[in-house]
C-alpha cells in the first residue's frame, strides 16, 4: 500500500535543499509525494522549482513585500490548516529552520500528522541569533517524529534535548547532493557580466547578505568593509547577488552605486550561483548554506555573523566567523586576499557536510520507519 508523503517549504534554500529529494521520492513506488509550498519567497522559490523541473500540487502564495514574522506564518498556518484536513498525509517532510518550517510542523502536530524534519538538530544555543531561526529549528525538533540530522554533532545536539535516539539518523546534508548536480567546470555563464569577469586576472569576491539581525547597522558596516577593499586593491571585483528584500536592495544601492568594482545583481538561478561560487577567491557571507556549499569546492568563508550552526567547516579551518565589525572584515579578507600560505591554509576542500548519498539515507530511514525495510541506515560519516 503506498504511503501519502507531503513536503513543505517555502524559500529558496529550502527548495535546493529539498530538490534532490522531491526527485528521488516521486520516482520511489512505495510513495506518493504531495508537495505543497507555501511560496514565502516567490520569485527565488520559482527559480529553483523551474531549474530542478518541481511542480507543487499546492502553492499558498502567502508572500507580501516586508512581510513580517507574525504575519507570514498566520497565512501560512490558515492556508495549511484546510489542505492537510483534505490530504491527510502518512507523513509531513519539513526542512531547516524558516517561518515555513515551524509552521508547517506545527500545522502537521494539530491535525496529528507524523513529521519528518530534514537537516535537524542544527543549534547556536543563542535565542536571537541567527533570528528566529534558532528557535523555529528548536521548536520543530519538539515537533519532530524523524529527525535526519546532517552530521554527527547535529545528532549530539538533539540527544542533548533529550530526543530518542532512535528517532535520529544522521544522513549528510542534501545541499551537497544538489550541489554535486550542478557544479561543471566548463559551465558558461548566461549573465553578461559574469561572461566578461576575468576569474584568472582578477581577485573575485562573491558577496551575499540578508540575515534579519544583520539588517541595519550590521549590514552598513560589512558594506563598508567591502567599500574599502575595494579601495585598497585594485584587481578586485565583488559580484553582489543582490537578496529581493527591497531593504537590501535599498541599502546595497546607496552604498555601491559610485563603486565600479563592484557588481550588484539580480539573485542567480542556483546553477549559474554554485558555479560562481566555484569560480570565486573568496566568499563572504552570512547564509547558512553558503557555508556548507563553499567549503566542499575549496573556497574560503569568512561568515558575517557572531554566530554559527555550522561549527564543522570552521574547525577545518575554511570557515572564519568575523561578524559584523567593520575592522575585522576587512583585515581578514585582506590577509586572505594578499596572503598566499594563509589562502592556502583556508582554501583545502573539506565536506564534513555529506557525501551526496543524504537523499539516499533519507529514503532508507523513512522505509525504516514505515517497515517496508527492517535494517536502520547506517550514520553518515566523515
Ligand atoms: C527567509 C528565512 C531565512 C532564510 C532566508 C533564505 C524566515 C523567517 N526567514 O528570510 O531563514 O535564511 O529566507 O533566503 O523564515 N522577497 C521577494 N521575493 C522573493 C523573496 C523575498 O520580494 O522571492 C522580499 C519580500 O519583500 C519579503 C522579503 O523579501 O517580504 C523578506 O522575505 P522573508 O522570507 O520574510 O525573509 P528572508 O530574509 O528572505
Ligand atoms: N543561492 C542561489 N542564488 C543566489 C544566492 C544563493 O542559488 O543568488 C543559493 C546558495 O547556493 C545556497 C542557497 O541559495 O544553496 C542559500 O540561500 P540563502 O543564503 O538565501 O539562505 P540560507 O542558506 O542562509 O537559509
Amino acid at each position: 500500500m503506498q504511503k501519502k508523503i507531503m513536503a513543505v517549504f517555502g524559500t529558496r534554500p529550502e527548495a535546493i535543499k529539498m530538490a534532490p529529494l522531491m526527485k528521488s521520492l516521486q520516482k520511489n513506488k512505495n510513495y506518493k509525494l504531495i508537495i505543497t509550498v507555501t511560496a514565502q519567497h516567490r520569485e527565488m522559490l520559482d527559480q529553483v522549482m523551474d531549474l530542478f523541473q518541481l511542480e507543487a500540487d499546492y502553492d499558498l502564495d502567502i508572500m507580501k513585500d516586508r512581510q513580517t514574522l507574525s504575519g507570514l506564518s498566520a497565512r501560512i498556518i490558515t492556508k495549511l490548516d484546510e489542505i492537510l484536513a483534505d490530504e491527510s498525509p502518512d507523513l509531513l517532510l519539513v526542512h531547516g529552520d524558516t517561518s515555513s518550517t515551524f509552521i508547517g510542523a506545527l500545522t502537521s502536530f494539530y491535525h496529528q500528522i507524523k513529521i519528518a524534519h530534514v537537516e535537524a538538530g542544527l543549534r547556536t544555543h543563542n535565542k536571537y541569533s541567527p533570528f528566529p531561526e534558532e528557535i523555529n529549528r528548536q521548536l520543530t525538533g519538539v515537533l519532530a517524529d524523524l529527525n535526519f540530522a546532517p552530521t554527527k554533532r547535529a545528532k549530539e545536539n538533539l540527544l542533548l534535548e533529550n530526543t530518542n535516539p532512535k528517532k535520529v539518523f544522521v544522513t549528510g546534508n542534501t545541499v551537497i547532493d544538489a550541489l554535486l548536480s550542478v557544479v561543471d567546470e566548463n559551465y558558461k555563464f548566461e549573465n553578461r557580466l559574469l561572461q566578461k569577469l576575468d576569474f584568472k586576472n582578477k581577485k573575485v569576491i562573491l558577496l551575499t547578505t540578508h540575515r534579519r539581525e544583520n539588517l541595519g547597522e550590521p549590514m552598513e558596516n560589512i558594506f563598508t568593509a567591502v567599500q574599502q577593499l575595494t579601495e585598497e586593491i585594485n584587481d578586485l571585483e565583488v559580484v553582489f547577488p543582490v537578496h529581493l528584500n527591497p531593504v537590501i536592495r535599498e541599502l546595497s544601492k546607496k552604498m555601491f552605486t559610485n563603486n565600479s568594482q563592484v557588481h550588484l545583481i539580480e539573485p542567480l538561478d542556483y546553477l549559474p550561483f554554485a558555479n560562481l561560487m566555484a569560480r570565486s577567491e573568496l566568499v563572504l557571507t552570512d547564509s547558512g548554506g553558503i557555508q556548507e556549499e563553499a567549503p566542499s569546492l575549496g573556497k574560503p568563508v569568512l561568515v558575517l555573523r557572531d554566530t554559527t550552526e555550522r561549527p564543522e567547516a570552521v574547525e577545518a579551518g575554511t570557515v572564519l566567523k568575523v561578524g559584523t565589525n567593520t575592522q575585522k572584515i576587512y583585515q581578514q579578507s585582506l590577509k586572505l586576499l594578499t596572503d598566499t600560505e594563509e589562502y592556502k591554509k583556508r582554501a583545502a576542500a573539506v565536506n564534513p557536510y555529506g557525501d551526496g548519498r543524504a537523499v539516499e539515507r533519507i529514503i532508507k530511514a523513512i522505509d525504516f520507519y514505515f517497515g517496508t525495510n527492517k535494517l536502520r541506515p547506517d550514520d553518515f560519516e566523515v
